[in-house]
């Protein structure tokens, strides 16, 4: 979901929309805003202005009213948790008089209860939402300042929460607060903004203020001040957003996946930029935090993440094992924080996350920095809440990703963890020369990246010959298996094609039965010592009259089809591997006619459990 609020001396609803229209790829089943109407000469306020819609951005604007002035207003863009995507369950949510309007992101645990309760002393609700319930807390507490009422509704809900109010009786200010659901303030000349995201701020200002976890704000149109749910002022100062505006525009291609897959040259070579030192053969990681001590009396690393950043943990877990030697692993944040896991001192944790904002990866940090181990980030929103909780970590400088689907973040968050592998690798027992090898692989892989992309086309055909798959399956071995994961979960998620992931080695064990002419197999092919095995795994298909797309450094005379990608380092190579099933998947989803941007039923940050 996404939060955007204004307050100054501009005409809201258009600023609103455009914010909105730049958090949509958050989450996006309905939209809604508030305004503070304007007073009529010599009154003090005008009450609040109210609109919303099912659907998409465009929907609310047509939906707009005539008159809808004003210069201070909230809004929201909406993923469905409580309640069906529909006009009513859209924020912003009022109390029962329409004096409030609250806009909220989160979940509210003890919804259930505080709706009964409402209920009970007569209120009537009219959504299926957690979130109405704040804004009748807030409606009927007799508290003087809206400060006040905000912080007593509070107290009395359980859950996680980035709100944004209006109160009809306090035209001056919103007010907001946060509790595991991101909110940033952003500082302008005689204007103050809030978003959920620095997404929807940065064209108007890069000053920004983040929120912590039980921090509440007051914004006025000349003034902010930022204190504890319990009432007492914290001192934050503004920072500046390094992220251009630029970087969160089309920039001549027509959807953003697209423009960030080709980003990659780009973005990989900003990744490495600065870090290589060829004198030590090593990399300098400035933000990890871990002297070469404590790196040598790490015993394992255990890496987690959700979605592709669980992938690319995978990838980022064998590259440790590889290059460091350290034993490494991967899992699903979401999946950890929920099995009470052992946690061990001599365990490296790594949360990995492109927004930083993943609740489930934040909850599962939390807990581990709860049980006293050592958590580092590998994240790409500067400042995010996984980066401010972890102890340190490695900044993937990817840039903004507004696509839904991960490409360019991805790919660098894979470089990240080869930069931490040879790290630690260089501390503990890599060679001189097997530094130099892996810097000199790494620095060929933007020219490589820009190599693969320019197949473009003839990836486009194939998507077409592929596109009306019954389902896909992947498979790989080893080096080949997180490549093949992450390209069926892409395939999946833009195209809404079936693939499954399978280590090619279990094929015989049980998915060898699904194979026929309508289920191709990609099959992800680095030349390494397993090759001559993989090839076995091909004729397994071909005996059973699969089609098989390989993706290999040479022609593969076993498939049907063969995209050829150069060769790196053999530790290297699934990184480039991923690139031209980035392509597969986009123009699959393109052919198939898909809302590629925003698949549906899909948001690009989780911030809910
Ligand atoms: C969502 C997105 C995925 C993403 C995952 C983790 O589910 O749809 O594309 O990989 O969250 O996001 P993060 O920001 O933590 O990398």
């Amino acid at each position: 979901c996404g939060i955007v609020g204004y307050i100054g001396k501009r005409d809201v609803a258009p600023l609103l929309l455009e914010g909105l229209q730049r958090l949509e790829y958050r989450g996006y089943d309905s939209a809604g805003l508030a305004i503070q109407g304007k007073p009529a000469k010599g009154a003090q306020s005008a009450g609040l202005k109210t609109a919303k819609a099912k659907g998409r951005v465009r929907d609310l604007e047509a939906k707009l009213p005539k008159r809808f002035a004003g210069t201070t207003g909230i809004a929201h863009t909406r993923w469905a948790t409580h309640g069906a995507p529909n006009d009513i369950n859209a924020h912003p949510h009022q109390d029962a008089e329409g004096k409030v309007a609250v806009v909220h992101n989160g979940i509210i645990d003890n919804a259930a209860d505080l709706r009964a309760k409402l209920a009970a002393d007569g209120v009537e609700l009219v959504s299926d939402t957690d979130s109405e319930a704040l804004a009748h807390l807030i409606g009927r507490s007799q508290a003087p300042t809206l400060e006040e009422k905000v912080r007593h509704a509070l107290a009395m809900v359980e859950g996680t929460y980035g709100i944004a109010v209006l109160h009809a009786d306090f035209p001056d200010r919103i007010v907001v607060a946060r509790n595991g659901s991101p909110v940033v303030l952003g500082i302008g000349e005689k204007e103050m903004f809030v978003a959920s995201d620095v997404a929807a701020l940065v064209s108007h200002t890069r000053q920004v203020v983040t929120l912590d976890d039980g921090e509440m704000a007051t914004l006025k149109a000349d003034d902010y001040r930022t204190y504890t749910t319990e009432g007492s002022r914290t001192s934050t100062s503004p920072t500046t957003v390094e992220w251009e505006a630029e970087s969160y525009d089309m920039g001549g291609h027509d959807t953003y996946m697209h423009k960030e897959i080709h980003e990659q040259v780009d973005a990989v070579d900003r990744v490495l930029r600065g870090r290589i030192d060829d004198r030590f053969s090593t990399v300098h990681l400035g933000g990890l935090n871990l002297d070469a001590r404590e790196a040598r009396g790490v015993r394992r690393v255990k890496i987690l993440g959700c979605g592709s950043a669980y992938h690319t943990g995978l990838i980022g877990a064998q590259l440790i094992e590889e290059l460091a030697r350290i034993p490494a692993d991967a899992e699903p944040a979401s999946e950890f924080r929920y099995r009470n896991p052992v946690v061990d001192p001599d365990t490296l944790y790594l949360a990995v996350s492109q927004s930083g904002e993943t609740y489930d990866t934040l909850a599962a940090v939390q807990e581990l920095k709860r049980k006293g181990a050592r958590v580092l980030g590998v994240v790409n929103v500067v400042g995010s809440a996984i980066a401010r909780e972890t102890d340190g970590g490695v900044y993937v400088h990817a840039g903004p990703e507004v696509c839904v689907v991960s490409t360019k973040c991805f790919t660098n968050t894979a470089v990240a963890f080869a930069l931490l592998a040879l790290h630690l690798g260089r501390i503990r027992d890599l060679s001189v020369a097997d530094g130099k090898r892996i810097i000199a692989g790494l620095r060929k892989l933007p020219e490589q990246i820009a190599e693969v992309l320019r197949g473009e086309e003839e990836i486009k055909k194939l998507a077409a010959e592929y596109a009306n798959a019954k389902s896909m399956m992947f498979v790989g071995r080893v080096r080949g298996y997180p490549v093949a994961r992450e390209a069926s979960l892409k395939l999946k998620e833009v195209s809404y094609v079936h693939a499954e992931a399978y280590p090619a080695s279990e094929l015989k064990h049980g998915p060898l039965a699904l194979i026929e002419p309508e289920v191709p197999t990609v099959a992800v092919l680095p030349d390494d010592d397993l090759l001559e095995k993989n090839r076995a795994t091909l004729e397994e298909i071909k005996a059973r009259s699969g089609r098989i797309l390989a993706v290999a450094h040479r022609e593969q005379e076993k498939a049907d089809h063969t995209i050829v990608v150069p060769r790196n380092e053999v530790e290297l190579d699934p990184i480039l591997m991923g690139i031209p099933l980035q392509l597969l998947a986009y123009h699959t989803a393109l052919a198939l006619g898909r809302d590629i941007d925003k698949p549906r039923n899909l948001a690009k940050s989780v911030t809910v459990e």
